[in-house]
């Protein structure tokens, strides 16, 4: 089946109570970890790629694998979304380039890191929605700023600095139309999210509680959702890594989440530290190895069983089947119905 749009995934977890993992892509292995992992558990899947991810890999080797990702597993729904979209500009080439879903992250400015007013986020997020459903393609939006500046995206400090309101979400939602909501609770993009296990003075649930219970029918999008799992620090520290001591985002605040609203859960970094960690332990224990297979191979393995893992964590196991995916053509025309009655 061609990719599919994100509004329809979310709005089927939404029927079905369950979340749906977006994991970041660089490169075909780990298009293919994701893939790997979607049929075994039968999950629907929507799969990110940054603007880094885009530069490094060209964007067309991106476009031309996700093809073959959507060809070689035709049962499996998947989504090709662009993480943090910085401009109206990048989501345009995004959407010209073949993706189905966008995220136009107005909640920086154009440089990724610093925050911008309400009123510039409603401006290029209301223009990027209006552009993307004319095509069918699903719109994701932010307010309130995450922490963090380690992966380029984040406007710095614990997280804690720039948590969204929500009264202002309740705003930007009315005023944008996107489809879904990024909303800031206190997590930071990369390893380092948390000193000690998060509570409830620095992972905001009760934010999370609240901009639900303003907005039930919004699908809310968690950002920089990992939860760096011990044993994963260990791994790569064990075969030579330097990672200091760090908390994630424990799963069970994920799944608390997704019992309030969260349809979408971004990780990136839980997959980085398990390439990490096998291609670590293959290098130090075989220093004879250089066939890049001998490692990339564990590499992909480690990704495919985390990426499992959260599928079901998250609820979306065993849903690939539920509905038969609508074209892009057909959201177009629902977006336009709704416009019309609006
Ligand atoms: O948003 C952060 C994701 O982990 C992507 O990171 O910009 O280094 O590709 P990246
Ligand atoms: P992590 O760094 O927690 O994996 O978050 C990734 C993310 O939010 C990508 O947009
Ligand atoms: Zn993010």
């Amino acid at each position: 089946m061609p990719l599919v749009s994100m509004r329809q995934l979310l709005d089927e977890a939404s029927k079905g109570g369950y979340g749906v993992g977006a994991f970041n892509v660089n490169n075909m292995e780990q298009i293919q970890s994701i893939m790997e992992a979607a049929r075994e558990t039968q999950s629907p899947v929507i799969i990110q790629a940054s603007r880094g991810a885009r530069a490094y890999s060209q964007d067309r080797f991106l476009y031309h694998l996700m093809q073959a990702a959507a060809e070689l597993y035709p049962e499996i729904p998947t989504v090709l979304h662009l993480d943090h979209g910085n401009s109206p500009e990048t989501c345009q080439s995004a959407i010209e380039m073949g993706f189905t879903s966008v995220m136009m992250d107005g909640s920086l400015m154009p440089d990724g890191k610093t925050p911008a007013s309400f009123e510039y986020n409603v401006e290029v997020t209301r223009k990027v929605v209006e552009m993307a459903h004319a095509k069918g393609v699903t719109v994701e939006g932010e307010i309130g700023c995450l922490g963090g500046i380690e992966d380029g995206h984040g406007a710095g400090g614990d997280g804690l600095s720039h948590l969204t309101d929500p009264d202002q979400a309740v705003e930007f939602v009315e005023k944008t139309g996107v489809d879904a909501l990024a909303i800031a609770i206190g997590t930071s993009h990369g390893a380092y999210k948390f000193t000690a296990k998060p509570t409830g003075e620095t992972l905001k649930m009760e934010t999370l509680i609240e901009i639900h219970r303003r907005l039930p029918n919004t699908h809310l999008v968690m950002h920089g959702s990992s939860s760096v799992p011990k044993e994963l620090q260990d791994i790569v520290n064990q075969y030579g890594g330097k990672l200091k001591p760090t908390w994630g985002v424990p799963v069970e605040e994920t799944q608390l989440g997704i019992r309030n609203g969260v349809r979408k859960i971004n990780v990136d970094t839980d997959n980085r530290l398990a390439i990490t960690g096998a291609i670590r332990k293959v290098l130090m224990e075989k220093p004879e190895e250089f066939d890049p297979r001998s490692y990339m191979k564990p590499a992909r393995d480690a990704m495919k069983k985390v990426v499992a893992e959260r599928m079901v964590q998250f609820g979306q196991a065993g849903h690939a089947k539920d509905y038969a995916p609508l074209s892009l053509e057909e959201m177009r025309k629902r977006y336009q119905s709704e416009a019309v009655t609006a």
